[in-house]
């Protein structure tokens, strides 16, 4: 039996964040007394757990409504917020009545906004169902939707009352989206815990995917994880520490500023990819290469040294995540960049390592150094 982890998010509301096994009895336990209604905003691939909250909500007395929306990032658009705010009208629902975000990020992100926008705010609890969405998503307070403009413009800052993170439920999950989540816990590890590399390093049979690389979506699905007894334990201390380095994060720090900024480790690269592979790639796939990159970066700027940039070679790709990208593709990487939300003015910005467990920011490098670092990650055989 894997034990369960519990990690206090210690801001100005504090929570906590829960990682074990079949949780839902608990997640029901935890609406507060005060309220007589839920809704449970999730997506048709959840139907059965949301099915089995459902019951569980209702044996505590609760009225229950349901929102499905629709899957993955077409659910978080405005049309899909104004449905969400016209179930809760018609349901009547009050400042005391809970919002219950169960899925993938996507969903924790809307079911997060759906709260935090009801007569101006309401309670959120949390039930991320893939890895990114329990060490990154649903903890930390971001909440938002997408437009027309981009991904994530809209958004508003809304702490949940409390976040459930079941690993059983990761075995429904393609094994390549457990491994690109993992590339979140790596950079958790990178940046901050590196107990998290030792354990990664020391299970890599266990935890990696081994059909293909893990890259575009267009990889196909692949199995699923079924994970067996032993990797669920892996996970869960994973997961447990990958959490706390976000707690420590936020709890430091709820809104932008640099202390957050580490955990955008590997990213300004990683968008760049994301952006220029028009969202086709897997985000941890994308932030995989964008590490390696940020590694070479630091490595080329004097503040890391070889062994630590091969280190993350290691990981990544043993864990099955790319390690590399084509070349010949700097124009529209740098056009990319330049547009991140990151950057200031033409000033480019990067988080880099100045060793493991100490990132430091590198502004407005010689861009001669950027491109060098590309070059040193760039994969030149014929696509
Ligand atoms: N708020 C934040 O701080 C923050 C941080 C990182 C990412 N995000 C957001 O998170 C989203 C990405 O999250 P994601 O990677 O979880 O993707 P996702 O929410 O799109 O889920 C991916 C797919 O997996 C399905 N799924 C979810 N759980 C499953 C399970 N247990 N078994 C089988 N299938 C399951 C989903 O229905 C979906 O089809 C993006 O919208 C991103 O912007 C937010
Ligand atoms: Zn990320």
């Amino acid at each position: 039996m894997t034990v369960s982890r519990e990690i206090p998010v210690a801001t100005s509301s504090p929570y906590t964040v829960t990682v074990g096994q079949d949780l839902l009895p608990d997640v029901a336990a935890s609406v507060p007394e005060s309220a007589a209604r839920v809704l449970v905003v999730s997506a048709a691939p959840l139907r059965s757990q949301v099915d089995a909250l459902h019951r569980l909500l209702e044996e505590r007395g609760l009225t229950v409504v349901v929102a499905e929306v629709p899957d993955a990032e077409a659910g978080k658009t405005a049309e899909v917020l104004a449905f969400c705010w016209q179930v809760l009208g018609k349901s009547d629902f009050t400042r005391s009545d809970i919002v219950i975000g169960l899925g993938g990020g996507a969903v924790t992100d809307l079911a997060g906004f759906v709260a935090a926008t009801w007569l101006r705010g309401v309670g959120v609890i949390q039930v991320p169902t893939t890895l990114l969405a329990m060490v990154d998503a649903a903890v930390g307070g971001k909440t938002g939707i997408n437009t027309t403009e981009g991904k994530n413009l809209v958004g508003a800052f809304h702490e949940p009352l409390s976040v459930w993170c079941d690993t059983r439920v990761l075995d429904a999950l393609p094994r390549h989206d457990i491994v690109a989540g993992l590339a979140e816990v790596v950079k958790c590890g990178f940046i901050k815990d590196e107990e998290i590399l030792r354990i990664v390093e020391d299970n890599l049979a266990l935890l990696r995917a081994d059909d293909a690389q893990t890259g575009s979506r267009a990889d196909g699905h692949g199995s699923t994880a079924g994970l067996d007894e032993e990797a669920r334990t892996v996970l869960t201390e994973l997961i447990g520490r990958a959490v706390q380095v976000k707690a420590d994060v936020v709890a430091a720090d709820l809104k932008e500023s640099f202390l957050r900024e580490i955990l955008n480790y590997g990213h300004t690269f990683g968008h760049a990819i994301e952006y220029t592979e028009r969202y086709q790639w897997r985000h941890g796939a994308a932030v995989s290469v964008g590490m390696v990159f940020a590694a070479e970066l630091a490595h080329l700027a004097g503040r890391l040294s070889e062994d630590e940039v091969e280190r993350h070679r290691a990981i990544l790709s043993g864990l099955g995540l790319p390690v590399s990208y084509p070349g010949h593709r700097w124009d529209a990487l740098l056009t990319a960049m330049r547009r991140d939300k990151k950057t200031r003015g033409d000033l480019l910005r990067f988080v880099i390592l100045a060793g493991i467990g100490n990132p430091v920011r590198l502004e407005g490098p010689d861009p001669a150094l950027v491109q060098a670092a590309y070059a040193a990650i760039s994969d030149h055989s014929p696509a």
